[in-house]
């Protein structure tokens, strides 16, 4: 299982002085397994600040062989079935207003038809912090409900804009927002949502959970700033993607976990738990997110396929499939801007455990989730925070 953070800081340490002696991208098999194993790659420099506050210690192992999470025969969307089939409805409610074009244009996205994961995992993690604390009564506090609410409008905001920014055409399968409205309009939407979101915070009346939100905004807009940033500095790389996926995906689920905890009357370690927990399956979900965009067909995903390629992003398959081909270096740089590019690093990806090697960093990430939920006391809601994590590991969109 886990080790301890002292532990781990003391291997990244080692590991990190070890491959910092050899040429950039050079690593025997040995160190790439373990480097892998906390999360890092040959060539990633760990002691940065970024790496410190977001690089998971995900648990050390040096066998890189298929890891087991444990079987819990729980299903999530059953368990909480009567907490989530009205969310689209009240949050479409929630978005109600004086200018109904303004409502149509937030409220596009709410047709309950998204994967709905952050009130899902908000909502199961209320409940199974309700029942440690309550001698396994797992009642859900309407504030607690409201910030899963909270929760899928700010993701649902950060989609419309990434719309604007990303010029997609489509997502799940419909026309994009922006492509039905225009951009000024999809960006005021996505605007509006925002400020209805920041008024329902308001309503929670706690300043904790007012602060932890405001942190989530925040890390949304660096993570998406860090996405447009430079892709240079082979090194940096890796930890500069872990960093740029906890503060675009994993914030918000880490933050609503905690912020449910804290509303259930979670003291200060338990509250960690909780954002520890939606920290790490954050950044697993982002992981396979990244390695679907590399095998799921266009109809799977409702998106277009190798997307992120042709956004000039490089994501884990290719940061890891550039170890075997050092080629893709250059492309990375250039955003997969040439004609061409973006076929080649597909081949390349392929032709490497690129893809491997991410669904295996999900998998520790996975692991030490599961971790986290384990240290609840045993209820139906702490066994579907487990089963959670097989979800996301075997998603296929
Ligand atoms: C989806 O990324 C985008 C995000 C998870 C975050 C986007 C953040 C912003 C646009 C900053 C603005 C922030 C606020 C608070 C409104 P993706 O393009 O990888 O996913 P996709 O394939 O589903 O489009
Ligand atoms: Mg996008």
């Amino acid at each position: 299982m886990a080790c301890s953070s002292r532990a781990l800081a003391r291997l990244e340490k080692i590991w990190t002085s070890k491959l910092r002696v050899l040429p950039s991208g050079v690593a025997t098999a040995q160190q790439r397994r373990r480097a892998a194993s906390w999360g890092g790659i040959p060539g990633a420099v760990a002691n940065s600040t970024l790496s410190a506050v977001h690089l998971s210690p995900v648990s050390v192992s040096s066998d890189p062989s298929p890891i087991h999470i444990p079987d819990t025969p729980v299903e999530p969307h059953k368990l909480v079935e009567s907490d989530i089939q009205d969310l689209a409805k009240d949050i479409r409610k929630e978005l109600g207003g004086r200018h109904v074009e303004l409502c149509d244009v937030a409220a596009y996205y709410f047709d309950g038809q998204g994967k709905a994961i952050r009130p899902l995992i908000s909502i199961l993690m209320a409940r199974a912090i309700n029942a440690h604390l309550n001698g396994g009564d797992s009642f859900i506090k309407t504030s607690q409900r409201q910030l899963a609410l909270v929760s899928e409008m700010i993701h649902t905001a950060t989609l419309v804009h990434d719309d604007v920014i990303d010029t997609s055409d489509t997502r799940r399968g419909k026309p994009s927002v922006n492509a039905l409205f225009g951009q000024k309009k999809a960006i005021i939407g996505g605007d509006y949502i925002l400020a209805k979101a920041g008024a329902m915070v308001a309503r929670l009346n706690n300043d904790e959970v007012t602060q932890i939100l405001a942190q989530v905004l925040e890390d949304l807009v660096q993570g998406e700033f860090m996405q447009m940033g430079a892709n240079d500095g082979t090194s940096e790389r890796f930890t500069h993607y872990i960093g740029k996926t906890f503060n675009k995906t994993a914030s918000l689920m880490a933050y609503s976990c905690k912020g449910v905890a804290i509303l259930g009357g979670s003291d200060e370690s338990l509250a960690e738990m909780a954002f520890q927990y939606g920290k790490h399956v954050g950044i697993a979900f982002q992981l396979i997110d990244d390695l679907l965009d590399f095998v799921s067909s266009t109809q799977t995903m409702g998106k277009p396929a190798a997307a992120d390629l042709q956004l000039g992003l490089a994501t884990a398959p290719v940061l890891y499939a550039a170890q075997k081909h050092p080629q893709l270096n250059e492309l990375i740089e250039r955003r997969f801007s040439k004609p061409g590019d973006v076929q080649k690093a597909l081949d390349c990806v392929h032709n490497s455990d690129g893809l491997e090697q991410t669904k295996f960093l999900a998998q520790k990430y996975c692991l030490e989730a599961v971790h986290y939920a384990n240290t609840l006391i045993d209820s139906s809601y702490q066994k579907a925070l487990i089963n959670i994590t097989e979800k996301v590991l075997n998603r296929s969109k």
